[in-house]
């Protein structure tokens, strides 16, 4: 028989992620600290599945549950534990990072929602199994079922992606030195258009690149060799189209790596960028650097030093 919590209401937390990392254009992505989305669950009074607020990204986000990457992904968790909506669960949303900002916004909605849902009606499911209910609210907010920003925000830390569907996904070792940098120019992005302008097809030769770069970092992360990384997080596929949406790109992607960082690229469909580097300290002075160039442009931005998040997606308060 099904375990029914005693809970009321659930408060989940799930962090930004930049997906892609570079080589990894679809299937590679980590989690930062600081932004992400809160999803409280709550029994309701009235049957079904409601979403009784969004709060953040003044009010652009529907509430119908069938439009919303949060409301989908929790409804799509709920048929498939056979959960009787006669007990009815209202979400409230918060959003804690913006829109089209390729930091996975979308991705957070969709797994604070599944987590505290999952949590609410008696935790089901383990963590991890909750991931196909999340690339569900991804194929609806991009038209696109890939997991990165999904996995890596509900697993935390390094996530390779081997299959999508049904999801494979694997862990991978975070180097204990490794700080992130990520400046947010703010201009908007939709993931589904910074899709529609990829090739369908590629260069052999590119190809062949990408995935010996691929390869590499993900040996580079096993044996924290640094150099490695570096010399791995580059981007001969994506990252050439990609970089004319964004102002200031290949300046701020020069200024990083001239302030020893030891990558930088798009974070997912931009126009985030993300650096690696060692320290805090550096994480910083590249941020500085970076935002110089967009000072340059008259371009407001925001800036996010943090080391990689490891915890991803968690339940902070039960009530
Ligand atoms: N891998 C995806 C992309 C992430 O780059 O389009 C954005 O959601």
């Amino acid at each position: 028989m099904k375990k029914v919590s005693q809970q009321i209401s659930v408060q989940a937390f799930a962090p930004a992620t930049v997906a892609n990392v570079g080589c990894g254009f679809d299937v590679l992505g980590f989690a930062i600290e600081g932004p992400g989305d809160l999803v409280t669950a709550t029994f309701d009074d009235q049957p079904g599945l409601r979403i009784r607020s969004v709060k953040g990204e003044n009010g652009r986000l529907p509430l119908e549950v069938k439009k919303n990457t949060a409301g989908l992904s929790a409804l799509s968790l709920l048929h498939h534990t056979g959960w009787d909506l006669n007990r009815g669960i209202c979400l409230d949303i918060e959003k804690r990072m913006p829109l089209g900002s390729g930091l996975g916004s979308s991705a957070a909605s969709s797994v604070a929602s599944v987590v505290a849902v999952n949590a609410l009606i008696g935790s089901p499911l383990a963590k991890q199994m909750l991931l196909p209910f999340t690339v569900d609210g991804e194929l609806a907010a991009s038209g696109s079922a890939h997991a990165d920003n999904v996995a890596a925000s509900l697993l935390g830390g390094f996530v390779l992606v081997r299959e999508h569907h049904p999801p494979d996904v694997i862990s991978l070792p975070v180097p204990k030195e490794l700080h992130c940098t990520i400046i947010h120019p703010h201009i908007e992005i939709e993931t589904k258009n910074s899709r529609k302008i990829l090739r369908k097809q590629i260069l052999l030769e590119n190809a062949v690149k990408q995935w010996a770069n691929l390869g590499a970092l993900v040996a580079a992360f096993y044996e924290e060799d640094y150099a490695l990384l570096g010399r791995a997080v580059r981007d001969e596929v994506i990252e050439p189209v990609r970089s004319m949406l964004i102002p200031g790109f290949y300046q701020m992607q020069a200024a990083a790596l001239k302030e020893g960082a030891l990558g930088c690229s798009i974070s997912g469909s931009g126009p985030s960028l993300f650096a690696l580097s060692r320290s805090k300290s550096q994480a910083h002075r590249i941020g500085m650097k970076m935002g110089e160039v967009l000072k340059t442009l008259d371009l407001d931005f925001d800036l996010h030093i943090s080391k990689i998040n490891t915890i991803g997606a968690e339940v902070i308060s039960e009530k």
